[in-house]
């Protein structure tokens, strides 16, 4: 953990827990003598850019958190530059539920899942939205090959923490795409093996006859 997922999601309240529970001692120093953990590195880039999915936590004005889970082609949620990451919003239910959020407060929680390596990577980051001529740079910047969805707008989040989480119980899923390429040499074997059980029986089926 960095210090600046620690010093964002450390607030008062969770620091006496953690000393009314034993664990302030060792936080307390993450909070003060670990890197920054505020610029993506290569690997949180990669990381990032391999989804197909994310979920995205923002805060209503009544106070209630809400996730709703994000999803598009793979790498749809961009990486501008070490600080930036971005997507676009298409036209979906219109319930317009993150975006009404975002309007009382622009902070938000990114949960990324890799469920195959069971990594988790949740980032923290403050969200601008980007609509109308105002948008375009962000839409075509970040549009993928969707192209038969409206785009209604640009979401770009400054990244300002994130934290990787350990893999204990997460359990591996795996996509269609994922199967279906780790399956291709067994069906490959399995046709090969067929065809020569074929040509097998065809030979004892002709030894039987000449017999
Ligand atoms: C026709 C249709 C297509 C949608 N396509 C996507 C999509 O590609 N990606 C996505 O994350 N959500 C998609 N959604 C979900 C909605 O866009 C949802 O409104 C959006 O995630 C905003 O949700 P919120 O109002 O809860 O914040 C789709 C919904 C509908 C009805």
């Amino acid at each position: 953990m960095g210090r600046s997922f620690a010093q964002i999601a450390f607030t008062p309240l969770v620091k006496e827990q953690q000393a009314k529970r034993g664990s302030r001692t060792q936080y307390e120093r993450i909070e003060k003598l670990s890197p920054p953990g505020d610029a993506l590195s290569e690997y949180e880039k990669e990381f990032i850019l391999a989804r197909d999915s994310f979920y995205l936590a923002t805060v209503s004005e009544t106070g209630w958190p809400y996730i709703q889970h994000r999803g598009g082609e793979r790498g749809f949620l961009h990486v501008l530059d070490d600080r930036t990451v971005g997507f676009v919003d298409y036209r979906g239910n219109r319930q317009y539920i993150s975006l009404g959020n975002l309007g009382h407060d622009d902070r938000v929680a990114l949960f990324l899942m890799d469920y195959p390596s069971r990594t988790r990577l949740k980032i923290l980051g403050h969200a601008t939205v980007h609509e109308g001529e105002g948008a375009k740079q962000f839409v075509e910047q970040l549009s993928t090959s969707e192209g038969r969805k409206l785009v209604e707008r640009a979401i770009i989040i400054r990244v300002d923490a994130f934290d990787w989480n350990c893999q204990q119980h997460i359990t591996p899923r795996y996509t269609e795409e994922q199967i279906v390429k780790v399956m291709a040499p067994l069906h490959q074997r399995l046709a090969a093996l067929e065809e020569e059980n074929k040509g097998l029986r065809e030979q004892i089926a002709g030894r039987a006859e000449a017999g």
